[in-house]
């Protein structure tokens, strides 16, 4: 027997862990999370985005409640990074774009064919992908699509798997060694990053991308993606635009409504002047030049004005009604993060100009875990997502006010209204 307890310094009693590892992680939940769910799915609009995570964050209970502790660890340890391994293996031989969900299946023979690999070890990576879900299986090695999969074999989807291979991964993995050897220090305390170790570079993540051109635009689809299909800012019954913006203003057609700092592509800018086309104003995008210079490759609205922009250096548009970031701040720690605040509050005219920041606010419980696991990303370059009293303090002290923090629900970035103290 392997037990833990008997000989435990607090007295806690002795404990069969290999019995343990074999029990349900929490059984009695079972049969209320059963009937949960099937009192849930009954007649669920699948469209309402609200009662479908809510079902799928309860099925994912469910899936937790059952699993034993060896299935969990085999889950970590063995599924997961084998299934990384073989989408990114996939998708670098551009198998998914043939395996489309609607198409009639493939044997892997003729994918091997189709993509001189070799058949033996492609059929070993569609079988892991359908076991896993990835792929459906039709046959013996014989395959369909899937949802997912289709959306793999588009490069602006898939191309978050290398950013997060090539650039992200390597120092998440860092993380636990980095702060073993710092001592268990907080990350803001410290000069070198779990990014800078783990790509032996002294660069910041940005400089880094900048070196490699094809990442840029990796990067930026990345962003453009991981936010479709929640909320957002600007739709109704988040903040409201019409009245916070614009009412009472009478903003003219050449005064700049909103700058997006570090705004990419110009997703952001993109939807906005979608949604609203009507109000008036100017949209600048501003981000540095190797990405502005993507953007103007893409199909931007012919109201969006591209800017390349430095946010660590004087913000050269005065008096706009608002200086928007989404995603740029928890990019930085506290020290960084008022020198980028701090070019922007000498621009804003006072009484009229607004800073507005889209990012997560992590709340005292209950945290999603789409947060939590942001902030490791965030980790890895000493920086963090913010609960609201981090925000509080740190637009404070560079003499900003938060007029309000807007937020729609658990998991999706609040827009934190900002105007001069
Ligand atoms: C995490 S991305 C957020 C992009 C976009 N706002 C969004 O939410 O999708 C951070 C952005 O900040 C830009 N950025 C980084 N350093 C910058 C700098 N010094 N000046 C201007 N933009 C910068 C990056 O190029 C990138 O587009």
């Amino acid at each position: 027997m392997g037990s833990l307890g008997a000989e435990s310094p607090n007295g806690a009693p002795a404990v069969d862990v290999d019995a343990l590892a074999v029990l349900p992680n929490a059984a009695e939940k079972v049969p209320s999370l059963v009937s949960e769910i099937s009192s849930r799915g009954t007649g669920i609009a699948l469209d309402n985005a609200k009662d479908r995570l809510e079902l799928l964050e309860t099925a994912r209970s469910l899936v937790r409640a059952l699993e034993t502790p060896r299935e969990a660890l085999l889950r970590y340890c063995w599924r997961e990074p084998a299934s990384f391994a073989a989408i990114m293996f996939t998708l670098n031989l551009g198998v998914f774009a043939l395996l489309p969900a609607t198409g009639s299946p493939k044997k892997a023979q003729e994918l091997a064919e189709a993509t001189k690999a070799d058949p033996k070890l492609l059929s070993r990576m569609l079988k892991h992908l359908a076991a896993t879900g990835v792929l459906a299986e039709t046959g013996p090695d014989e395959y369909r699509g899937t949802n997912f999969s289709t959306a793999m074999g588009v490069e602006r989807f898939s191309d978050t798997f290398p950013v997060f291979a090539n650039g992200l991964n390597p120092a998440i993995a860092k993380i636990p060694d980095f702060f073993k050897e710092a001592q268990y220090q907080s990350p803001s305390k410290l000069t070198t990053t779990p990014f800078n170790v783990a790509h032996a570079t002294d660069k910041n993540f940005f400089e880094f991308l900048k070196e490699q051109p094809h990442v840029v635009k990796q990067f930026a689809n990345h962003m453009s993606t991981y936010h479709l299909g929640r909320p957002s800012w600007m739709d109704s019954g988040f903040y409201p635009v019409e009245e916070g913006l614009v009412a009472d203003q009478d903003i003219k057609g050449d005064d700049v409504l909103l700058i997006d700092i570090g705004g990419s592509t110009g997703h952001d800018l993109s939807e906005f002047s979608r949604k609203w086309p009507s109000v008036p104003g100017r949209l600048i995008l501003q981000d540095l030049p190797e990405v502005v210079a993507e953007a103007k490759k893409m199909d931007l609205p012919s109201s969006i004005e591209p800017m390349p922009y430095n946010f660590f250096t004087e913000q050269p548009v005065k008096g706009a009604r608002a200086y928007y970031m989404h995603s740029v701040l928890h990019d930085w720690p506290d020290d960084d993060c008022r020198k980028i605040l701090s070019n922007i509050t000498p621009a804003m005219k006072p009484g009229y100009s607004k800073i507005l920041i889209n990012e997560n606010v992590i709340p005292e419980t209950n945290a999603h875990w789409e947060t939590t696991s942001l902030d490791f990303v965030m980790m890895t370059v000493n920086s963090t997502e913010r609960t609201a009293r981090d925000w509080k303090v740190l637009v404070e002290s560079v003499g900003l006010k938060i007029v309000k923090i807007w937020t729609v629900r658990r998991g999706v970035e609040s827009l934190i209204e900002c105007e001069l103290a």
